[in-house]
């Protein structure tokens, strides 16, 4: 499918999508459109059995720099009901498979809520994470206030939702919210390494177990813990659970293939 403000590569490496938000003059910001296309194409990379995983970049000044003021900023309440945008998030939020983010400079507003939504951040050194709604008169709206404060804690979250003040990669590495801090000439690179690291084990796996992981913000322990048994006997109803195993007894390499 051809799209404009985002480039999708079904096999930028095996089994390994990657989208790019391509708005690079608006620094990514991430108007309805894009967004509407980056719901499509996750949708399609997720039914597409060649992909594993998927990595969502940008560019190296900015992943995205959020929702985009321009297009909001003559809306009314009744309006934004209407647009509805966050149902376009909630359809990505539906993603079943992976999904890595590689940032690299501004992940700001919409822009670190897209990240959070991913499962998992690589970072460049010279990104930066914040929810500087503040300072335009509104508030996070795309789970910036929920998915922030279960990263890096009330304290933190409070700090940077109020002030509007961005953190370094540093400080947000140090506060979870990423999992690693790399070069800017390899953020994307790692990305696709760790990404690489995924698509070697069973997709089925994966799947179900970052079902699991997401499970765990949403219900009580046990309700949680009742999923993740579930899931796990679910996983051996299949192959991969039998080629997985045989392979250890075997000592070799497991040949996952998704079934
Ligand atoms: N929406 C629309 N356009 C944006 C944008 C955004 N969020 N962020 C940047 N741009 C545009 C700028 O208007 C500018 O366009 P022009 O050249 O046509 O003027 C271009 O991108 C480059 O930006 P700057 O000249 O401002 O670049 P800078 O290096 O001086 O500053 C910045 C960079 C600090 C990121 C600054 O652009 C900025 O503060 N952007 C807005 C960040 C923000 O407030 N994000 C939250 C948006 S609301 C939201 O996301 C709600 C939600 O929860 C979903």
């Amino acid at each position: 499918m051809a799209y404009e403000f985002i480039q999708v590569e079904p096999q930028y490496q095996p089994h390994t999508a990657l989208v790019r938000l391509n708005r690079p003059k608006e620094l990514n910001a991430l108007n309805l459109q894009l967004m509407g296309e980056l719901r499509d194409a996750l949708k399609e990379l997720d039914d597409d059995d060649n992909v594993r995983v998927i990595v969502l970049t940008g560019n190296e000044r900015a992943f995205a720099a959020g929702a985009d003021i321009k297009q909001m900023a003559g809306k009314t309440a009744i309006d934004m009901l209407n647009i509805d945008q966050f149902s376009t998030w909630d359809q990505i939020k539906k993603t079943k498979k992976p999904l890595i983010a590689a940032v690299s400079g501004f992940a700001l507003g919409g822009g670190c809520e897209l990240a959070m939504t991913c499962d998992m951040i690589v970072a460049s050194e010279t990104a930066q994470f914040g929810q500087p709604e503040i300072k335009i008169g509104v508030m996070p709206g795309a789970g910036g206030t929920q998915r922030l404060t279960r990263a890096v804690g009330k304290a933190r979250a409070m700090e940077m939702v109020l002030t509007g003040k961005f953190i370094s990669a540093d400080e947000a590495l140090a506060a979870g919210l990423i999992n690693r801090i790399v070069p800017v000439d390899i953020y994307l690179t790692e990305a696709m390494r760790l990404a690489a690291d995924i698509a070697r084990m069973s997709p089925v796996a994966a799947k179900l177990a970052k079902e699991s992981v997401n499970q765990a913000f949403n219900t009580s322990l046990d309700e949680g813990l009742l999923l993740e048994r579930k899931n796990f006997y679910l996983l051996f109803a299949s192959e991969d659970q039998t080629e997985g195993m045989q392979a250890f007894v075997e000592k070799r390499k497991p040949d996952f293939k998704g079934r």
